[in-house]
């Protein structure tokens, strides 16, 4: 599933993020190669989203850089970064349609965004939303669809323009499990079909498995560890098998929780 050698799709070296005395990133290092499929996993609160969020331009790190393609885009202009944002894809947690356009026009969003013409664009729209096997809901609106629903037409709206990178954020969480292997099928199928270069986030880690081929553990600000998917269940390295395992006790630091959760869990 992995592909390309050489130059790293993403390459991000000693992003570095806090909000006042709050150190959430410290000098993460990590490289993607043009095809692969990374998962970042971590503790709630661990920075996860805020460094995708650094990655897509919505929050300004204090230092590093972000090379896509070997290009810094922490450099550029503003609307150099709009015209390149245009290669991205971007499936938030929730969805998150607009409310306001039919299910269609959400789809669409991007390609009515570079003037593609209405007509294209809703054929274009349809062909993605049979993808995920809901052609015939095109003129809902989203308030008249389920969860599961609109997980899978935000997931159309993600890869309608044909992006080569794509960001997906908690993609199967809140959802039943048969809707969450629909969607982990479905990303894997779209990783295969098309080769897109992909990085999610996710605390479903038998989602990680089976949609990514490397999963890289944030821990304390850095990545701690990034290993091949196939090995999660044999890596011995403590912190990630404290966290594969859910245990509250081991090497990763809870003090930010406060002492007397600290004090409870160590009892
Ligand atoms: N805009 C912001 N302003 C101030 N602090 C923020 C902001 N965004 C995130 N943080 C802080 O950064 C830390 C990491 O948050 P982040 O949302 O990245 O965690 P996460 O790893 O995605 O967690 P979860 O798994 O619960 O989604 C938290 O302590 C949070 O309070
Ligand atoms: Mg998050």
């Amino acid at each position: 599933m992995s592909g390309g050698s050489g130059l790293p799709r993403i390459r991000i070296r000693g992003l570095s993020k806090r909000f006042n005395s709050n150190v959430v990133l410290e000098d993460v290092d990590l490289d993607i190669m043009p095809g692969q499929s990374t998962t970042i996993i971590g503790m709630s609160g661990s920075g996860k989203s805020v460094l995708i969020k650094c990655i897509l331009g919505l929050i300004k790190p204090d230092s590093g850089e972000i090379l896509i393609d070997g290009e810094n885009w922490l450099q550029l202009e503003e609307q150099e970064l709009l015209l390149r944002m245009r290669r991205i894809g971007m499936l938030f947690q929730g969805a998150a349609l607009f409310d306001s356009l039919s299910v269609w026009e959400n789809v669409a969003f991007a390609l009515l965004q570079q003037n593609t013409g209405k007509e294209e664009a809703r054929e274009r729209a349809i062909e993605v939303l049979e993808w995920v096997g809901l052609h015939d809901i095109a003129d809902l609106m989203p308030a008249e669809l389920s969860g599961g629903m609109a997980k899978r037409v935000g997931l159309a709206r993600t890869i309608c323009h044909k992006p080569d990178i794509v960001f997906f954020d908690e993609p199967t969480t809140g959802l039943d499990p048969i809707m969450s292997d629909v969607i982990n099928r479905l990303i894997v199928r779209l990783h295969k079909d098309s080769g897109t270069t992909m990085l999610s986030i996710t605390h479903d880690l038998k989602s990680a498995a089976m949609i990514s081929d490397h999963i890289a553990l944030l821990c304390h600000g850095r990545i701690h560890r990034q290993i091949p998917s196939s090995e999660l269940d044999s890596d011995q390295d403590p912190m990630l098998r404290q966290f594969v395992e859910g245990r509250a006790q081991g090497p990763i630091n809870c003090s930010h929780w406060g002492k007397k959760i600290e004090e409870a869990i160590q009892r």
